[in-house]
């Protein structure tokens, strides 16, 4: 296949070139190496086209012969301030529509997108006794007081949580979640349109070799981790009970390569969206724990009880439609992966 990889310089953009280019694919690379995540000497793989893919006219004439879009650019975070609100708009928002709009006007209609479980908010919850529920944001006087867990709305005892399939509601609670929402939507009107096939990969917390180093926007395992190598110990927020996936980017990589190849058998109008995970869900407290473990330092973690409003309390994803429909597992366990990353190379 001759696949348009955007964001072809990023972290996860990087290793999907690499395996597409193992697979005997050919990848035309387009990344604007952005101030945000890249170093202003960084340099990216020879023959990267430094094109915005806000940019149509620049666009256009790399479209030319390309069989699939690999869709990978953005810019990344939380959503750290209000300030970065046009930027998300931009980069996201924008981005992405100039880039379809390119394609149709390229007639190139196939399409994988890095989406990701920011789309869901709160993730999925239920009271043993009184069933499923939907909680709101969590309000700043009980994250004041350290409680920190959903409640149920009939007895008010926390609530458990339960893996996330792909048609749960979508609720973004940043303007980063509220750009890949959006991301998502223009996709399912350009496939309708144009018309198109599509697939959306909700990546859950990526890591593994070439993460960015620490910037606001980084994960948190990297953040774990620098702080380490700075001697200090990893600050755990909350009470470090929140419940996440972690998947290892060789995973992430593997399973763009699978929805392309299906992307590019799909008839045309169809729009799938797949959870990305593990499925091996930790407590950001034993993330922490196996980085340290990884890094051989001997530092414990700290439960600092800060948080960030944004954040949400639990968000654990279920594997099930990614491996039924692209043939995709995870192969890289978290106990494995998350210490091995300690000592692996950053960006
Ligand atoms: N890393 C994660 O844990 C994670 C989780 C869920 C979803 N995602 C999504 O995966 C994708 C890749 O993320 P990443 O972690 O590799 O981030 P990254 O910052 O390492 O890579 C993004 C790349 O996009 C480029 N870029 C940004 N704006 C651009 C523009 N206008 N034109 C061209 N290039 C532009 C940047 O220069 C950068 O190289 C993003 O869409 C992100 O939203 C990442």
């Amino acid at each position: 296949m001759r696949v348009l990889l955007t964001g072809s310089a990023g972290f996860i953009g990087a290793a999907v070139a690499d395996q597409l280019e193992r697979a005997g694919d050919e990848v035309v690379r387009v990344d604007l190496m952005v101030p945000e995540a890249h170093a202003p000497d960084a340099e990216p793989a020879p023959g990267t086209h430094r094109v915005d893919v806000r940019d149509a006219a620049a666009l256009g004439p790399l479209l030319q012969g390309i069989d699939a879009v690999c869709h990978q650019s953005a810019m990344v975070g939380a959503g750290v301030t209000v300030a970065d609100l046009p930027s998300y708009a931009s980069h996201n928002d924008l981005g992405t529509a100039v880039l379809l709009a390119a394609m149709h006007e390229a007639a190139v209609h196939r399409l994988v997108v890095a989406s990701s479980m920011v789309v869901y908010g709160e993730g999925r919850y239920a009271c043993a006794e009184h069933g499923p529920q939907t909680p709101g944001p969590r309000s700043v006087t009980a994250l004041d007081a350290g409680d920190f867990e959903n409640h149920c709305t009939d007895c008010g005892r926390p609530l458990g949580w339960e893996t996330v399939e792909e048609d749960a509601r979508l609720d973004p609670r940043s303007s980063y979640a509220a750009s890949k929402v959006a991301t998502e939507h223009y996709t399912a009107a350009w496939v309708r349109q144009a018309p198109g096939a599509a697939i959306a990969l909700r990546y859950h917390n990526v890591y593994g070799p070439l993460m960015p180093r620490d910037t606001p926007y980084s994960g948190v395992a990297a953040l774990f981790r620098s702080a380490i190598e700075r001697g200090d110990p990893p600050n755990v927020f909350e009470d470090g009970g929140q419940m996440r996936d972690f998947v290892h980017v060789s995973d992430v990589a593997r399973c763009n390569v699978l929805a392309l190849r299906s992307v590019a058998e799909a008839p045309g109008e169809t729009f799938s969206t797949y959870n990305v995970c593990s499925g091996e869900p930790v407590p950001i407290r034993r993330v922490a724990e196996l980085v340290a473990r990884g890094t051989g330092s001997g530092v414990a973690p700290v439960v600092s009880g800060r948080y960030r409003l944004g954040d949400v309390r639990h968000i654990v994803a279920s594997p099930a439609r990614a491996a039924r429909d692209l043939g995709f597992t995870a192969e890289v366990r978290p106990d494995q992966g998350v210490p091995d990353f300690a000592t692996a190379p950053l960006r």
